[in-house]
């Protein structure tokens, strides 16, 4: 086929502090994909609702406006508009859904409301062709902490979650702890590699089923850390950081084991922002070197709209559109 005929779609993103917009072809090759992450929070240790929404009014059209000079289109090439509806910070989502359904209606293009989540989980078919559900994925991000089979594109089975804290979450706050920069999981991440993991023995979580629990691990570092001299923590940062981690890492693993064991599934993804982890990537491909394990290229593990491009291209060619009157849905979950 020409390729001129082939459908693009234009996808935005805005559910938190990254502001977004790719370019995606028919079979999930990104043509462009923009993220803004807003510096403005880093002082606060963490996401200030009121001042993302401010950014992201102010990003959205350069943003979309570079996704489409980076991918040569202008905006008449364009087949389909996809945009991030909830689950995040009504605030944000607002500004990318107003603004991608004016653009819609404008352009007479089909308008498609996606879910955050379900594109973190499609954030591994982008510019991977040989790549198909059935499938169990991890998705582990600063928000969430999910263990969901994907039957087939769009058929999932929700298997368990975090009954507390996300992982990214319980990173970013013993980050804090530890007078860490936000978001703190880089910074653990890269300390760890020159500490030890079993410097402390933090405890690991005893949860029913596929379903996960941080916030003690988190208070179990918080005690630690008030029983010691600063000298002491300055000395083994990064042992601390290595042993808290090892726990996260011990705690994900455990669950997604039984979960690949149960559904005797061959295939496992690990998407979102957490999935950049070294000694998670580590201890994973060991840990599942009998099966097919895939990781999303870095660049769409955090927020970004190729994904949420993704699930757009999907249903697109499925016919499915959203109605105009779709709002945002903070607390959006996935069926
Ligand atoms: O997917 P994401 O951008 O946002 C949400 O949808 O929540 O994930 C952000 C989270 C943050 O909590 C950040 O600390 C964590 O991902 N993160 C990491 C690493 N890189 C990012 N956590 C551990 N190790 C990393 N290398
Ligand atoms: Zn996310």
């Amino acid at each position: 086929m020409d390729n001129l005929k082939k459908m693009k779609i234009l996808a935005i993103e805005t559910s938190c502090d990254e502001t977004a917009a790719a370019c995606i072809g028919e079979n999930f090759e990104v043509l462009s994909n923009v993220t803004k992450t807003h510096v403005e929070h880093s002082v606060f240790g963490g996401v200030v609702p009121e001042i993302a929404s401010r950014v992201h009014t102010k990003l959205i059209l350069p943003v979309v406006r570079k996704a489409l000079e980076d991918a040569s289109l202008s905006i008449q090439d364009i087949d389909g508009i996809a945009v991030t509806y909830g689950p995040g910070l009504i605030g944000s989502l607002l500004v990318g859904l107003v603004f991608g359904k004016t653009l819609a209606q404008v352009l007479q293009l089909p308008f498609i409301g996606v879910n955050h989540l379900e594109g973190h989980l499609f954030s591994i078919f982008l510019n991977r062709k040989n790549l198909a559900p059935p499938l169990l994925f991890l998705l582990v991000s600063g928000g969430h902490t999910e263990l969901i089979y994907m039957e087939d594109y769009g058929r999932y089975k929700y298997l368990g979650g975090t009954l507390d804290d996300a992982a990214g979450e319980a990173f970013d706050k013993v980050a804090k702890m530890l007078g860490l920069p936000y978001p703190g999981g880089p910074h653990i991440d890269r300390l760890a590699r020159e500490g030890r993991k079993d410097f402390v023995r933090f405890p690991r979580a005893r949860t029913k089923g596929y379903d996960f629990s941080f916030s003690g691990l988190k208070t179990a570092v918080l005690y630690y850390l008030r029983k010691q001299s600063r000298e002491f923590i300055e000395a083994h940062i990064s042992d601390i950081a290595a042993s808290f981690q090892e726990a996260v890492v011990d705690m994900l693993l455990e669950k997604t084991r039984i979960a690949m064991d149960e559904l005797k599934c061959e295939k496992l993804a690990v998407v979102g922002g957490v999935s950049m982890n070294s000694r998670l990537r580590e201890v994973f491909n060991k840990e599942f070197r009998n099966s097919e394990v895939y990781f999303p290229e870095p660049q769409f593990t955090i927020d970004n709209a190729a994904m949420i491009g993704a699930v757009g291209m999907f249903k697109l060619k499925k016919g499915e559109k959203s109605p105009f009157t779709l709002g945002a849905n903070p607390n959006l979950k996935l069926t």
